[in-house]
């Protein structure tokens, strides 16, 4: 089978711990991402078969791959193979003149900045390292260097912040004109320190998540957005010459796709079989050095597990999703009541019957979709 299109690399050193991210992390340890590298390119030796041919699309994530030594990534870069979009994660701090013409050479056509607020009391119970003027000179130096799609991921429900603080960060995010918005409601996971020590005002911003979603969804679509995911935005054609700037990797998995993901913690849906490599990086790099698999699990996924993701994911997006490919996920009488309801579409056409969530029904989201599941 080759078949996959999408590819996954998982760069998981970062400067410092936000204490609100769940990601696969490793703080600081500088000298081991050589050996690294060394092991992310032995697992694509390994695994790369699956790919069918050159990918749509690949996606550097983290942690924080900007923070990798400027060598090692170039390397890195390099080895990894020519892909339709080129995207990289990075952290405003970390932006210099000579990383952005770094990963300009090396292909890359997508930077997705962590911004996660403009506010520096914000951004200080987060725990982040830059601030607004940091975020603000990022973009500038990637845009000098010739990007033309840059993402910014902005967090809401932080503790501490209202409706007005929300509104002056979607005001900061569209003065820097990003071809790509991601807004998250953060979540905080039960028993962390972060969610101890915040614990009263967490509450607060739980009640208040809904408010600031609709302001989000109406803020950026009044300012020339199409809101094609439940948390992501892009640019209208009409604003951008004609491009559709979806985030082509991350519409890979909404869209049901296979994807190879390589590196520790990284996830592959590959034929069938969901993959998660263990989160250690020691075991990890000396696995690969050894010339054998990364310790990981696997998942079967049958025919029922993967209508019901293909529900779950597709219903995120605003374009429909065809019933017959997830009919056996779908209670029909839970269907008809909510489009009675006005919060699901149901349409025909020429491939057949095809649903998707209405306006009032992406509001609700997850709840919509959990009624609909069988
Ligand atoms: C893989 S993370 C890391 C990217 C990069 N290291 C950074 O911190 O900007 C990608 C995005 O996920 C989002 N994120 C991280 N932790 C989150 C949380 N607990 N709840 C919601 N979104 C979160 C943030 O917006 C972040 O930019
Ligand atoms: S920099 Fe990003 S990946 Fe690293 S700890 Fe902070 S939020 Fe998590």
């Amino acid at each position: 089978m080759r078949d996959v299109r999408h590819l996954y690399v998982h760069l998981p050193f970062c400067a410092s711990r936000c204490g609100y991210c769940d990601f696969v992390t490793v703080v600081g340890r500088r000298g081991e991402q050589g050996a690294y590298v060394d092991a992310l390119l032995a697992e694509l030796a390994l695994e790369g078969g699956v790919l069918a041919g050159p990918p749509e699309t690949v996606f550097l994530g983290g942690g924080t791959p900007s923070f990798t030594e400027l060598g090692e990534l170039a390397r890195l870069l390099e080895a990894l193979p020519p892909a339709g979009e080129l995207t990289v994660e990075a952290n405003p701090e970390t932006i210099t003149p000579e990383l952005a013409a770094l990963l300009r050479r090396a292909g890359v056509d997508r930077v997705s900045l962590g911004a996660q607020s403009f506010q520096p009391g914000l951004l200080a119970v987060l725990d982040r390292r830059a601030g607004p003027d940091d975020v603000r000179r990022a973009v500038y130096l990637l845009r000098d260097a010739g990007f033309d799609n840059i993402s910014l991921d902005l967090l809401y429900g932080i503790p501490g912040q209202g409706a007005a603080d929300l509104d002056r960060d979607l005001a900061e995010a569209l003065a820097l004109e990003p071809e790509h918005l991601s807004c998250y409601e953060l979540e905080a996971k039960p028993g962390t320190r972060f969610t101890v020590a915040h614990g009263a005002e967490l509450e607060r911003q739980a009640e208040a998540m809904e408010g600031y979603f609709e302001r989000v969804v109406d803020t950026l679509t009044a300012a020339g957005y199409r809101w094609y995911e439940t948390a992501n935005f892009c640019l209208l054609p009409e604003r951008a010459g004609g491009r559709d700037l979806r985030a082509r990797h991350n519409l890979g998995y909404w869209l049901g796709r296979d994807y190879l993901g390589i590196g520790i913690g990284a996830v592959s849906t590959v034929g069938g079989e969901r993959r998660r490599n263990l989160p250690g990086l020691a075991r990890y790099v000396a696995a690969l050095a050894a010339g054998t698999r990364p310790p990981r699990e696997i998942e079967l996924l049958d025919g029922d597990t993967r209508a019901r993701e293909r529900l779950l994911l597709g219903l995120r997006l605003d374009e429909p999703v065809a019933l017959a490919e997830v009919a056996p996920a779908v209670d029909r009488e839970a269907l008809d009541r909510l489009a009675a309801l006005g919060l699901v579409e149901v349409s025909a056409n020429g491939r057949g019957e095809e649903l998707r969530l209405t306006r009032r029904g992406r509001f609700l989201g997850g709840a919509v979709t959990a009624e609909l599941l069988a």
